[in-house]
């Protein structure tokens, strides 16, 4: 098969721009396409800052770096990822506008480049059969902040062939990654595991086992977890933890993952943890 060389990646949020930094730093040509100008250069602007500090604090040549910066670009139109050899999707979790990119993409890109979605709980299959290749089809599930998350989920559907995955599982570790293999169920496995468990620190903080500041020590010394589950919460975002949480409930209807009152009463209050400045803690302005 091809060697990959170009990459194209959906999307300059959070996971599009870290997924399109370190396909640009492992050597690929990297494109990145967002739905306005103004986000393309707003999701290359915070690549180029991120390599920037990269360069700052002595984990990168300046060279390296400009060399990164040389094979990015970004484009509204889908028609640059004509020539790609694996796109990326990192959109917003949304199944219509997953049907409608895709349906795009696939008359546009070439007929051998693999197509992957960094969803981390719509089922892959769901979105495989927008397209008219599912067997060219994998999840690929990245971890924030991406360029520090050593993980990627593979995901396999029934329909995935055995040489798209092993080439996805490949193009992986060209990113420096470890790949593991996962089954296309809702969650995978970090999420079916770590979600439950963020759900339940809301859960024993309604029913006042702890405070948020003795839950998250606790986890953090007692199991030399990097971050308490409040923390993490405030990481990840409440609004997509709560997201997250119903559709795996709407999947398997157990009790573990339903959303507590407390989560779904913080979305609505506007309180979506670092990025609003207020979760479960509160952040100082930038
Ligand atoms: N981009 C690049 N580098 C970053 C970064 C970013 N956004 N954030 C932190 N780093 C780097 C720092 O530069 C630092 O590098 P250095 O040690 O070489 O100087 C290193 O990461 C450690 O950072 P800090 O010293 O600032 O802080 P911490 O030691 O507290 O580490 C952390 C920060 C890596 C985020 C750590 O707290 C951690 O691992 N937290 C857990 C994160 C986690 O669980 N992520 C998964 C979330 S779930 C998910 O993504 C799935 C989704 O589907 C919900």
């Amino acid at each position: 098969m091809a060697k990959i060389k170009k990459v194209g990646v959906l999307g300059s949020g959070l996971m599009g721009s870290g997924i399109a930094e370190i396909a640009a730093r492992s050597g690929y040509d990297t494109v990145v396409r967002e739905v306005t100008s103004e986000l393309v250069e707003k999701g290359l602007d915070k690549i180029r800052g991120s390599l920037g500090k990269a360069v700052e604090k002595g984990k990168m040549e300046a060279a390296a770096r400009d060399e990164a910066v040389a094979r990015l670009s970004g484009t509204v139109d889908l028609a640059a990822f004509a020539d790609c050899d694996v796109v990326v999707e990192a959109i917003v979790e949304n199944l219509d506008e997953k049907r409608k990119t895709f349906g795009a993409l696939d008359e546009v890109v070439k007929e051998d480049a693999i197509f992957a979605s960094n969803t981390s709980s719509l089922t892959i299959t769901q979105i495989a059969m927008f397209t008219k290749r599912p067997e060219k089809f994998v999840g690929l599930h990245f971890f924030n902040p991406v360029p520090v998350m050593k993980l990627v989920e593979v995901v396999r559907t029934i329909l995935t062939s055995d040489a798209t995955f092993e080439r996805a599982f490949e193009f992986a570790r060209s990113l420096g990654k470890e790949p593991i293999a996962c089954r296309d169920n809702s969650g995978f496995v970090v999420n079916r595991l770590l979600v439950p468990y963020l759900l339940d620190a809301i859960r024993a903080l309604e029913e006042g086992v702890g405070s948020v500041e003795d839950i998250d020590k606790g986890m953090q010394l007692g199991c030399g977890y990097p971050m308490g589950p409040f923390t993490l919460l405030d990481f990840v975002g409440l609004d997509t933890t709560y997201y997250i949480a119903n559709i795996m409930f709407e999947e398997y209807r157990e009790k573990r993952f339903a959303p507590p009152p407390l989560l779904k009463q913080m979305v609505l209050a506007g309180r979506l943890g670092k990025k609003s400045g207020r979760g479960f803690y509160e952040y100082a302005k930038k």
